[in-house]
């Protein structure tokens, strides 16, 4: 059984990670600062989930406080009598695009210089093996029909897509320096029960249910490709393969339209949507849509999830919750 620094823990997809490599018997290390750029009762509600595995120890550790976390760092591997980790896995980021319009700063300390000091402790550690959180958006308003790890990526629309290709580019010179393997995952729209309440097909499901209107920026043609969170954790798990320097991107293998996706979700709520449109968001990106091979060829990935059942599921998770969780939602 192997033992895992995982950052970001409380976070959406990071929480799904855990889940995984707890239900596997792996031993997880995970941090996270539990900010308020969404819920922290949500994020508290994901940290519950797993305090149910014993070998899951968390701390609240934010990953520019290089102090705090080489304390938290050199500790767990104490406690483990290991030199260094089988490898960390990093998904703490801000994330979300519009935001980072409003505060880039908070975004390249988070982003760069958090990974910069994870790169450092596992340099120095001798953890060989290093896993980051890339995004779709790095691709920028790509004319592709289909996004390819090898295509440019110059063109960032926002701030949070140049921290995330900055990070890349960090990320590599480690491995180039000090042969850290790496496995960079571009991950294409993740949703999912328990997801961000930021992202459309929370917001969607919750004003769809409660009969408001939703915030739609454009006219709802803008397409994404939607992956389903259980398709991400298994794919970051089967990214932590020696592979060299890689990028994967991580999708969901289908492009739907925005329309699409709020047809389904009132469909499957049996409510007629309000729609209270706006224009487009200039830091968002007409389309992505994943070219998926790499991972299909090199991790014998693949996503097993289809959108109308995953949707269901989160809507499910919703429903359950929603005492709770409809209060933590911004209109
Ligand atoms: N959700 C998506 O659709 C999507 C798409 C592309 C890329 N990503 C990337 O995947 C990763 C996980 O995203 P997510 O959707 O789970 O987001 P999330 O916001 O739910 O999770 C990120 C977690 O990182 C934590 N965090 C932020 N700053 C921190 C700091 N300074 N120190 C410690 N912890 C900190 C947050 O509290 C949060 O719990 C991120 O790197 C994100 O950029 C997500």
């Amino acid at each position: 059984m192997s033992v895992y620094f995982l950052t970001g823990c409380a976070g959406f997809i990071a929480s799904n990670v855990a889940e995984m490599l707890l239900e596997a018997g792996h031993s997880v290390y995970g941090i996270d600062d539990r900010n308020n750029a969404y819920s922290v009762l949500l994020k508290d509600w994901r940290l519950k989930q797993l305090s149910r595995f014993e070998n899951f120890h968390f701390q609240e550790v934010d990953i520019t406080d290089r102090i705090a976390l080489e304390n938290f760092f050199q500790e767990a591997l104490t406690r483990e009598c290991l030199a260094h980790f089988d490898a960390c896995i990093h998904l703490a980021a801000r994330a979300g695009v519009r935001y980072s319009v409003e505060n880039p700063w908070i975004y390249l300390d988070t982003n760069v210089t958090g990974t910069l000091n994870l790169l450092e402790l596992c340099r120095h550690s001798g953890t060989q093996k290093f896993v980051a959180a890339s995004s779709s958006s790095v691709y920028g308003n790509s004319s592709a029909e289909i996004f390819h790890e090898d295509q440019r990526t110059d063109f960032p629309c926002s701030p949070y897509a140049a921290s995330k290709k900055a990070a890349e580019a960090l990320i590599f010179s480690y491995h180039h320096l000090y042969g850290i393997d790496v496995s960079v995952l571009r991950f294409f729209t993740v949703y999912g029960p328990a997801g961000r309440p930021d992202m459309s097909i929370l917001r969607f499901i919750h004003a769809i249910a409660e009969e408001k209107p939703i915030t739609l920026y454009g006219d709802g043609t803008q397409e994404r490709d939607f992956t389903y969170c259980r398709d991400i954790a298994s794919g970051v798990l089967a990214s932590l393969r020696p592979v060299g320097y890689e990028t994967f991107n991580l999708g969901g293998d289908h492009t739907y339209s925005v329309n699409q996706l709020i047809e389904i979700v009132a469909n499957i709520l049996g409510k007629k949507p309000l729609i209270k449109q706006y224009p487009p968001h200039r830091a968002d990106v007409a389309r992505t849509h994943a070219d998926i091979s790499n991972a299909r060829e090199k991790l014998g990935w693949k996503p097993c999830w289809d959108f109308r059942a995953g949707i269901a599921e989160t809507i499910r998770w919703y429903l359950e919750n929603r005492d709770w969780f409809s209060a933590e939602m911004k209109d």
